[in-house]
């Protein structure tokens, strides 16, 4: 059986990476520094431990791979600036170890930010773009669970945040993992290629929060903010014409509801 390698299979991404890659008949082998809490587990996942920010148990991760998903995440400033060196330590392993491809999950339009978290997307992507084995960075656009993230945390004070006149096109991780199995697994030409997905719809943040207010049920108010960066008041965090996610936000709280 195939067998596709995924770093940071535990984290919010890399679990539906794992979940769409068994669905597809793939054996799959995550990794990251801790095991998964039991009940997240998934039912027939290899789980291993190695950290890529020391290179400590990389290359037994990826024994036998043909090919690995990175869908690491990092907290905290010094770990971010080291976010490109863990990138080109997986891919030197991957290569050592005779993979066929590398395929990075990273943020549509980061370049669009100064921000060192973006900047540390952007110094990665290019770690990809220079690897000596083919390689695919697939940006997603946000995730429909950030956003639902950030309007619960502010209704906790009684208000929905919401960015006046900003616009986002956010997606399902279910999505975002089909996009990047496919890259994982079809021939890419040429050797490093990049393309950003997205979520069915562009609509304004305030409307995104109407919608998760009718979904959970909440009375708090929607409460417009400043937009602080022109990646957001500018729309630089869009991506026209990358739609590709098929689950709209209001059908994933949905979906939620039934969980
Ligand atoms: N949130 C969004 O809206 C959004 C949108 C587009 C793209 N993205 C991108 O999606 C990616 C994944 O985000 P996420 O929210 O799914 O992350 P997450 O839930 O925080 O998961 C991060 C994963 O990386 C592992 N990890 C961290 N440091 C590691 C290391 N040194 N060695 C091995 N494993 C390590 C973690 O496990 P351990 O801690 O146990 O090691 C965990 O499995 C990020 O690059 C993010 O920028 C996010």
């Amino acid at each position: 059986m195939t067998l596709l390698a995924v770093a940071g299979g535990t984290g919010h991404a890399g679990s539906a990476v794992v979940r769409e890659a068994l669905s597809r008949g793939y054996e799959v082998r995550s990794f990251s520094r801790h095991f998964p809490p039991k009940a997240a587990a998934v039912e027939g996942v290899d789980y291993v431990l190695a950290d890529a920010a020391t290179g400590e148990g990389l290359a037994a991760a990826l024994d036998g791979a043909v090919a690995v998903v990175d869908a690491l995440e990092v907290r905290g400033r010094a770990a971010q600036r080291a976010f490109p060196e863990a990138g080109r330590r997986l891919l030197a392993a991957a290569y050592g170890s005779g993979l066929q491809r590398a395929v990075m999950l990273s943020i549509a339009q980061c370049d669009q930010v100064s921000f060192g978290y973006y900047r540390s997307k952007v110094a990665k992507e290019q770690a990809y773009d220079g690897a000596k084995l083919p390689t695919v960075v697939v940006r997603a656009a946000q995730f429909h669970s950030l956003l639902a993230e950030v309007f619960a945390y502010g209704s906790r004070l009684h208000v929905v945040p919401s960015l006046p006149g900003a616009q986002m096109q956010p997606i399902d991780t279910a999505d975002v993992a089909r996009a990047l199995v496919d890259a994982a697994v079809e021939e890419s030409s040429p050797d490093h290629l990049r393309r950003t997905v997205s979520g069915p719809e562009t609509k304004l943040v305030r409307d995104f929060a109407e919608e998760w207010k009718a979904a959970v049920g909440s009375t708090a108010r929607i409460l417009d903010l400043p937009v602080p960066v022109p990646y957001f008041s500018e729309g630089r965090n869009l991506a026209p014409g990358t739609a590709y996610g098929t689950t709209t936000f209001a059908q994933w709280l949905e979906g939620r509801r039934g969980a």
